[in-house]
């Protein structure tokens, strides 16, 4: 049993042109326009493989096909269609198309499974909206209800509670869709890796053993505007000068005193009036560090938080510091990874055990049901730009993976 290279090809093709920015990558936020599309084709699909389609009060899509035994816990499978703005056509659809391609492989070979197989598609999983990643998954689980919903807010102060409901869903009904501890088997999504190990080591396959836990913060520093020319240098409570020092250190902090495996990023800034002969008011920059260490990302905040206070200290400045996003670091489950380890030898793929600096949403479910992830090499180690590419030979054979860890669980 294999899956279908040409119709892989095509579909990841094709849901690259469900884009809000054509011409500059692939943008596909949720609730978008583009999302919507996606949607509809997806919703199409669901209906030509005669699955059971359930949408929940966010709009995270559950697909099921039938098991022979209705009530055996379901084998779960699927990622994103969510991207960030200017991204690539690989993130997240590759695990969707992977899912779409198991069920459609089953179906033509009219192979009945014990257990349901259901493809997932995660809404808002990378935070485009509004710099919290995993947020429909998170619902999913039961983290978020309509009060949390609330909480999540984009730059034009909208919540996902309020996006979701103007698309059309229900956001108050959220605990009605709430997986139950009982009700998956396992969960394996497939991803492309996102980082330079496979292409670098020519290694065709990863299996993930651990994925980075997240801290995402956002950081406002308060001063006082003035006039750019006429306010002598020690007469100013500049924040830009506070943020652009303590900015500056970060990569510092990371490399010489965090773990090896820790990262910090400084990837959003925003100033306040921005304006050249202006000083500005406000400074708004964002910090992400992750690891699969929870004690590097615990440490690396601890020592941000000296750097800021001191800055904030030196130039007069008031700070804000709020943390939007967290998930923990999490172990996947070893009998999956074993499973996926006997289906590559047995299929003569060679794969690499490693670690996923990335975030999932799959990392949401393992405290309700066994995880695994497969990972497919990125080229050059580029994602969340353009340039982001995975071979399509390397992605089939990821999604023959997948078809087989899959159907040995199901059945
Ligand atoms: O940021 C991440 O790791 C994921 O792509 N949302
Ligand atoms: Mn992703
Ligand atoms: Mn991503």
């Amino acid at each position: 049993m294999e899956t279908n290279l040409d119709r892989i090809i095509k579909e990841i093709e094709l849901f690259s042109v469900f884009n809000s920015t054509p011409g500059k990558g692939v943008t596909r936020f949720s609730y978008s326009d583009a999302d919507k599309e996606a949607r509809k084709y997806l919703v199409q699909q669901f209906e030509s493989l005669d699955l059971d389609l359930s949408i929940d009060a966010v709009g995270n899509m559950r697909a099921k096909r039938k098991g022979t035994d209705e009530n055996a816990p379901i084998v779960m499978t699927g990622s994103h269609i969510d991207t960030v703005l200017y991204g690539g056509k690989f993130d997240g659809v590759v695990g969707v198309v992977g899912a779409l391609e198991v069920v459609r492989v089953l179906n033509e070979n009219n192979i009945p499974t014990k257990h349901p197989v259901e493809v997932v598609i995660f809404v808002e999983e990378e935070g485009s909206n509004f710099m919290s990643t995993m947020a429909g998954s998170k619902t999913m689980i039961g983290q978020y209800g309509p009060e949390e919903l609330k909480n999540i807010v984009n730059d034009k102060d909208v919540s996902m509670y309020e996006l979701a409901e103007s698309s059309g869903f229900s956001p108050d009904t959220a605990s009605d869709f709430v997986i139950n501890p009982g009700e998956i088997k396992a969960m394996i999504e497939l991803h492309i890796e996102q980082a330079a190990v496979l292409d670098a080591e020519k290694i065709p396959t990863g299996i993930v053993n651990a994925i980075a836990g997240i801290k995402t913060y956002t950081i406002e520093i308060e001063g006082v505007s003035n006039h750019a020319g006429a306010t002598p240098m020690h007469l100013r409570n500049n924040p830009m000068s506070a943020a652009a020092e303590i900015i500056s250190q970060v990569d510092g902090i990371v490399i010489q005193k965090a773990n090896t495996t820790t990262v910090g990023t400084v990837g959003k800034i925003i100033c306040e009036p921005n304006v050249a002969n202006i000083i500005p008011g406000k400074v708004m920059f964002t910090l992400d560090v992750r690891d699969v260490d929870p004690q590097g990302i615990k440490f690396t905040v601890a020592e941000f938080e000296e750097l800021l206070d001191s800055a904030v200290r030196k130039h007069g400045v008031k700070k804000r510091m709020t943390l939007v996003a967290e998930a923990a670091p999490i172990k996947l489950a070893d009998e999956i990874i074993q499973i996926i380890e006997e289906e590559a030898r047995l299929r003569g793929i060679d794969y690499k055990l490693m670690n996923s600096g990335a975030v999932h949403d799959s990392s949401m479910l393992v405290d309700i049901t066994s995880v695994g992830m497969i990972f497919v090499p990125s080229v050059n180690g580029r994602s969340h730009v353009q340039y982001e590419k995975t071979e399509f030979e390397d992605i089939k054979q990821g999604c023959d993976l997948l078809l087989g860890a899959v159907y040995k669980l199901a059945s």
